[in-house]
């Protein structure tokens, strides 16, 4: 993090060139302020059902949705990599989609069978989940729904049974995304009382009503279901003040980590988070960002690599622990091959 204004004025031109540590790559780097690492990274993977299925999503080049035994195999790339964590989010067969949910805290359902097949096959590497009910929805709202309103307090009970059902296949890390009043609390005191007490809580404190959202609508198939929008739950971009209230309170009700979504148009929002709470705060550089970067690189209108790591880079300038990036192993393989 930056200390602050400097206690000093810079000598007048030409006591001060600022070029002069700019001149050699050496110069740069010795006076380079931040640094991002590998273990700044969490990968975010797209689960559907079969066996050897790597199926396309043409919104979010190079992304696909993986049966599980792919998703192994990513769970070892990740590791062989040493990206720390990786996070899963379920493709719903549709017919398993309701109006309840009920497939949602199914302890065999398609997130849980994940889990529990890369805790097994890789136990080093941190898994993160997703709590919400989007996936899961037949109108692919992230709570309960009744007569066109979102049920706060009956989401909450759905969002516990989800998360128990998700620390007993072995998740590491719940990422409550559905922003429901009062779920952190809830989960909290249901994993202690059911013994998971050392399983995490990384809240989705500050996150926006976005249009950045749109691709991974398409990955987890809730574009064509979703009735409405999400601004009931969901956060007023034109809102700061209100993201740090949400901070205190997740934080208060026992979220160990917090998350700022989407990433860079909300960068503003990480710099307050972290120096206001100076608690581990991670950002998602979300699917739209994602597939403007690949988008813009794929005309050769910007060159992808670059962008990728200076859009990384500012997440940590601005004060980020560790985004959650579809760029995760390009970055890794990257960061590799550079040292
Ligand atoms: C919903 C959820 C969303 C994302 C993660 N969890 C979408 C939404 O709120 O509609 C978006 C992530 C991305 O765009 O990459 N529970």
């Amino acid at each position: 993090m930056p200390l602050g204004p400097v206690p000093y004025a810079a000598a007048p031109f030409p006591g001060t060139r600022f070029r002069r540590l700019r001149r050699m790559d050496a110069l740069r780097r010795l006076a380079q302020e931040n640094v991002l690492s590998v273990n700044d990274l969490i990968w975010p993977l797209f689960v559907r059902e079969g066996t050897g299925i790597e199926e396309a999503i043409p919104s979010m080049p190079g992304v696909a949705r993986l049966s599980v035994d792919r998703i192994v195999a990513q769970a070892e790339e990740a590791a062989r990599l040493g990206i720390p964590a990786i996070c899963l989010f379920p493709y719903t067969d549709p017919d398993l989609r309701s109006e309840g949910c009920e497939e949602a805290w199914n302890p065999d359902n398609l997130a849980n069978r994940a889990i529990r097949a890369v805790k097994a096959a890789v136990p080093e590497l941190a898994v993160m989940t997703d709590v919400a009910l989007d996936p899961y929805n037949a109108n692919g709202h992230d709570g309960l729904v009744h007569d066109g309103v979102i049920l706060n307090d009956e989401t909450i009970e759905a969002l516990v049974a989800m998360s128990l059902a998700q620390a007993e296949a072995g998740a590491d890390i719940l990422g409550p995304s559905d922003m429901m009043d009062g779920r952190i609390g809830a989960m909290r005191a249901a994993l202690e009382a059911a013994g998971h007490k050392d399983v995490a809580i990384l809240s989705y404190a500050a996150k926006y009503a976005s249009a950045f959202y749109g691709p991974f609508r398409d990955a987890v198939g809730a574009s064509g279901r979703l009735v409405g929008d999400k601004k009931t739950y969901q956060m007023n971009p034109a809102n700061s003040d209100e993201a740090l209230r949400l901070v205190a309170r997740d934080l208060s009700e026992g979220a160990d980590m917090v998350m700022v979504k989407p990433g860079m148009p909300y960068l503003d929002i990480c710099h307050r988070v972290k120096e206001t709470f100076g608690v581990p705060v991670s950002a998602y550089q979300v699917s739209g960002e994602y597939a403007m970067i690949r988008a813009a690189a794929g005309h050769g209108w910007i060159d992808g690599t670059r962008a990728m790591t200076e859009s990384l880079m500012a997440f940590r300038r601005a004060g980020c622990d560790a985004v959650l990036t579809y760029f995760a192993p390009d970055m890794a393989r990257l960061l590799r091959d550079e040292v």
